[in-house]
């Protein structure tokens, strides 16, 4: 599947990350979809979370970034959305392999631990990366039957 759109959200510790983000993104020819924020000021992480989900949730994008001080209160917000799969990621193994292995459709990471190099290769890792399926799936599954209350999955 080749990614030609992506959905991009921040709070203001992840504002400057984004712009050079939606700039590489833009580079490789990615039209980007950005919820905001849209400066420095203090805003709250979860509201962009919700923003990004969203499109997902709508089909208007198959993936999403969030990008905030550390990525993992925006995983955790981004994760309380049903059909969401959002992974916090720091090294560029976990961010292939959470697309390999568990379908993640929304990559998070944090402005304040990831340097702008690492961050681009953690994009490009995500985007250009494909579930495996198979028993992956059937985890996968599992993991949407824990979210419709179907199963404890134990
Ligand atoms: C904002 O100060 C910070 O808490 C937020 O960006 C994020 O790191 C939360 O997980």
């Amino acid at each position: 599947m080749k990614i030609n759109k992506i959905t991009v959200g921040c709070d203001h510790a992840g504002y400057a990350l984004k712009l050079k983000v939606i700039e590489h993104l833009k580079e490789r020819g990615i039209e980007v979809i950005d919820v905001g924020t849209d400066s420095l000021d203090s805003c709250d992480y979860p509201a962009f979370a919700s923003a990004v989900c969203k499109n997902i949730q709508n089909g208007i994008t198959e993936l999403g970034i969030l990008i905030c001080g550390t990525g993992i209160g925006m995983s955790m917000a981004a994760n309380k959305h049903r059909g969401i799969r959002a992974a916090a990621c720091s090294d560029t193994f976990s961010a292939r392999l959470t697309r390999m292995h568990n379908d993640a459709n929304v990559l998070c990471f944090g402005e304040r631990v990831v340097g702008m190099g690492l961050a681009m290769d953690l994009v490009d890792q995500f985007i250009d990366t494909e579930f495996e399926g198979g028993k992956h799936q059937r985890r996968v599954d599992m993991i949407t039957a824990i979210e419709k209350n179907e199963s404890s999955a134990e």
